[in-house]
C-alpha cells in the first residue's frame, strides 16, 4: 500500500483538475495576447479561471489577481519591489517578519539585509506562532512592510492575520501574507482581513505544479518583478500560461466550495490520527489541534530520530516529512520547532504528517499501525546501541524537552 501523508509539501492534482487543464495543451493552444481566433479562443477559459481564483478568496473587482510561476515568486516580488519602491526610492528602510517563515520570504529577507535594509525577525511564542502585540512593538515610522505567513507548512498553526493586519493598517505600513498553507485549507476571505499582498500556490490544493498567484489589494501599485512583453497589464511579463492557470483556478473552486465541511473530514480522520499516535510515550505534538490546519500534525517522539522514522515509514510506502520540502533532503533540525525553543536534539525528533481531502481512514489505520511498530523498532535499536555505546552527557535517548513543549 502507498499512503501519501506529505500534503503540506504537495498534493496530488485532482482529476477534474487534470481533466479541465488538457485541451489547453493541443487544442486550445493559442498564446491569449495573439489578435487571431487561436489566441482569442483561449480568453473565456482564462476569464473563468481567474474569476474562480477571485471568488475562492473573495477578492473584489478592484482587487488585482496576477498568475506567477510559483508562491516563491510571488513572495520574493513583493519584498524585492517593495524594496524599490519604499526603500529605494522612498524615506523607508526597515521591514517586519517572523523568524519561521518559509526559505523562500527567509532567504529573500536575508538578501535584502545584504542590500543595507533593516529586518527584524520576530520570534514566536510556544505555539509557534508572533503575537499581534509583538508586531506591534515592531513597527516603527521606518518601516515599509511587515510580511507574516497566514499558516506555517510545518506545525499548521494559523496566524492572527486578522489582528496583524488591523495593526498595519493603522500604522500605515504594508502588510504582505504568505497565504500558500491557508488557501484551500481554511477559510481565506480578503475582505474580511487587511492584506495588502497574499502569496498563493496551485499545488497546494490539488493543482498543477508551476503556478502561483499574487492578491494584490485594491490593484495598488508594485513595481513588476519582470518585466517584458507587458503580459498582465504590464503586471508581470511572460506569456500566460494557460493549461496551468485554469488548472488553479478548476483547484481553487473545488477547494473551497463548501470549505466547512471538507475541513470537518479531515479534521477528523486528522484527530484520530493524532489521538492514536499521542498513545505512544514520550510523544507530543506541537500547537494545539484548534488554531492549527485541520490537516496537519507535527509529532516528536523522544528518542526517535525523524529522518530514521521517515526512512522506516518510506519502506512500507508511507510519504511523510521532517520539515519543509525544500529542507527534507538535508539533515538539519526541523527550524520552527527550533525557533519555539526545542533543544537541537528534540528539533531532529519532529516529523511532519498532513492529510489532504483525498486521505481514506483506511490510510490512517495504515499509518497508525506501521507508525507505532517504527517507534517501537527505532527504541529497541537505539537502547541495544546505547548500551554498547552510552550517549555522552546522559542516558542515550534522553533529550531536553522545553517545559512548554511537554
Ligand atoms: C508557506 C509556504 N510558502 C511558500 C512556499 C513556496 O511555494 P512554491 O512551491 O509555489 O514556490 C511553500 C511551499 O512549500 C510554503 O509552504
Amino acid at each position: 500500500m502507498k499512503v501519501y501523508m506529505d500534503n503540506n509539501a504537495t498534493t496530488m492534482v485532482a482529476p477534474e483538475v487534470v481533466e479541465a487543464m488538457v485541451p489547453f495543451f493541443s487544442e486550445v493552444y493559442g498564446n491569449p495576447n495573439s489578435l487571431h481566433k487561436f489566441g482569442t479562443a483561449t480568453r473565456p477559459a482564462l476569464s473563468h479561471a481567474i474569476d474562480q481564483v477571485y471568488k475562492a478568496i473573495n477578492a473584489s473587482d478592484n482587487d488585482d489577481i496576477v498568475f506567477t510561476s510559483c508562491a516563491t515568486e510571488s513572495n520574493n516580488w513583493v519584498l524585492k519591489s517593495v524594496w524599490v519602491d519604499k526603500i529605494l526610492n522612498g524615506d523607508k528602510n526597515h521591514i517586519v517578519t517572523t523568524e519561521v517563515e518559509h526559505p523562500s520570504v527567509l532567504s529573500t529577507c536575508k538578501f535584502l539585509e545584504e542590500q543595507g535594509v533593516k529586518v527584524t525577525y520576530l520570534p514566536v511564542n510556544s505555539e509557534g506562532i508572533v503575537e499581534p502585540h509583538t508586531v506591534k512593538s515592531f513597527i516603527t515610522d521606518k518601516t515599509a512592510l511587515v510580511s507574516v505567513m497566514w499558516a506555517n507548512n510545518e506545525t499548521g498553526m494559523i496566524f492572527p492575520i486578522k489582528e496583524i493586519g488591523e495593526i498595519c493598517k493603522s500604522k500605515g505600513v504594508l502588510f504582505h501574507t504568505d497565504g500558500v498553507q491557508a488557501v484551500g485549507k481554511i477559510p481565506v476571505d480578503v475582505q474580511d482581513v487587511h492584506v495588502d499582498f497574499m502569496s498563493m500556490s496551485a499545488h497546494k490544493f490539488h493543482g498543477p505544479k508551476g503556478i502561483g498567484a499574487l492578491y494584490i489589494k485594491d490593484s495598488q501599485a508594485l513595481t513588476p518583478l519582470l518585466t517584458g512583453g507587458e503580459h498582465m497589464g504590464g503586471r508581470r511579463s511572460g506569456t500566460l500560461n494557460v493549461p496551468y492557470i485554469v488548472g488553479m483556478g478548476k483547484a481553487a473552486e473545488m477547494a473551497t466550495e463548501n470549505i466547512e465541511e471538507k475541513m470537518k473530514a479531515i479534521r477528523a480522520k486528522r484527530d484520530r490520527l493524532e489521538d492514536a499516535l499521542l498513545t505512544l510515550s514520550d510523544t507530543f505534538t506541537v500547537g494545539q489541534r484548534e488554531h492549527r490546519t485541520p490537516n496537519t500534525i507535527l509529532i516528536s517522539i523522544r528518542g526517535v530520530e525523524g529522518e530514521g522514522m521517515l526512512w522506516d515509514l518510506n519502506r512500507f510506502g508511507i510519504g511523510a516529512s521532517t520539515g519543509s520540502a525544500c529542507a527534507s533532503e538535508h539533515l538539519e533540525a526541523n527550524t520552527v520547532m527550533l525557533a519555539i525553543g526545542a533543544d537541537h536534539e528534540l528539533a531532529h525528533t519532529g516529523i511532519r504528517i498532513s492529510l489532504s481531502r483525498y486521505t481514506t481512514d483506511e490510510e490512517v489505520d495504515y499509518v497508525i499501525n506501521h507508525f507505532k511498530e517504527a517507534v517501537a523498532r527505532l527504541r529497541a535499536i537505539s537502547s541495544s546501541y546505547a548500551k554498547v555505546k552510552p550517549t555522552p552527557g546522559g542516558e542515550a535517548g534522553e533529550c531536553h524537552i522545553p517545559e512548554h513543549l511537554t
